[in-house]
């Protein structure tokens, strides 16, 4: 299995923060943003990592992270994004590099406090298909959101303005090999970018999607108040617990 970090983006929310460096780097208590999302993985047993950003900063990222040592890694890889095409316009990039491997993405702005060691290795017992991650909020209309039956996900809306549930789809994805395949059939959402969510919803259909509920508190850190939030919960208790 092979982690992939999506960290491009021109962090337009995050205005005038975001004018001369990239969101990821902006720091989140003690440490810069894109750290968090990287310790996730290698908590999870990921080491071999894809980090993808863009914009005219993205060369500080080898600055700051080098070949990962100070997540205990021997070796980072790095792509680079042009524009604001979209998570999954992200990811597509990754084909060459991900060859047959199955895949766990998590967004770079994601925080997590607790391990998700358990949900990586359901995935890889799960023949094919995908795994999402969902996580209760009190906003769902700023997020994914999924409708659960039963025991299944059966759709997923990208930011409703009615939410049927206030279950959110959290930015850490799991997906077999055919992901790329699927990127390829998409087209341009509202919003100009190719949205994750239809990737998501892809699976549903395919009737090959899992989920899981994540423990402990799940944050993002793409506006001022979750960028505010994070610093907290991290101040407060720490993020990326071992457990
Ligand atoms: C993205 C996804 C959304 C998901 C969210 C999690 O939203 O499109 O489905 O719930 O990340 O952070 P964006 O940050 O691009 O608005």
């Amino acid at each position: 299995m092979k982690g992939i970090i999506l960290a491009g983006g021109l962090g337009s929310r995050l205005h005038p923060l975001t004018k001369i460096t990239n969101k990821h780097l902006l720091p989140v208590y003690d440490r810069p943003m894109i750290y968090y999302p990287i310790e996730a993985l290698v908590n999870a047993g990921i080491d071999d990592i894809m980090i993808v950003t863009g914009g005219k900063k993205s060369g500080d990222f080898l600055s700051l992270l080098g070949n990962g040592s100070d997540f205990g890694l021997k070796h980072l890889n790095y792509t680079y994004q042009e524009g604001e095409g979209g998570i999954a316009e992200a990811l597509g990039l990754c084909e060459h590099w991900a060859s047959d491997d199955d895949i766990c993405v998590i967004l770079g702005d994601n925080l997590i406090e607790r391990n998700i060691k358990k949900a990586v290795t359901d995935f890889c017992e799960q023949e094919r298909g995908a795994k999402i991650m969902l996580k209760e909020v009190h906003d769902p209309e700023r997020f994914g959101v999924a409708t659960l039956s039963g025991d299944s996900v059966v759709e997923i809306v990208e930011k409703p303005s009615e939410p049927v549930s206030n279950l959110a789809v959290i930015g850490i994805y799991m997906y077999d090999n055919r992901v790329f395949e699927i990127i390829k059939t998409l087209v341009p959402s509202d919003r100009g970018e190719l949205e994750i969510t239809d990737v998501n919803n892809w699976y549903i259909e395919d009737k090959s999607m899992t989920f899981e509920v994540l423990e402990g508190w799940w944050t993002d850190a793409g506006t001022f108040s979750s960028l505010h939030r994070s610093a907290s919960l991290v101040a407060e208790g720490g993020a990326n617990r071992r457990d």
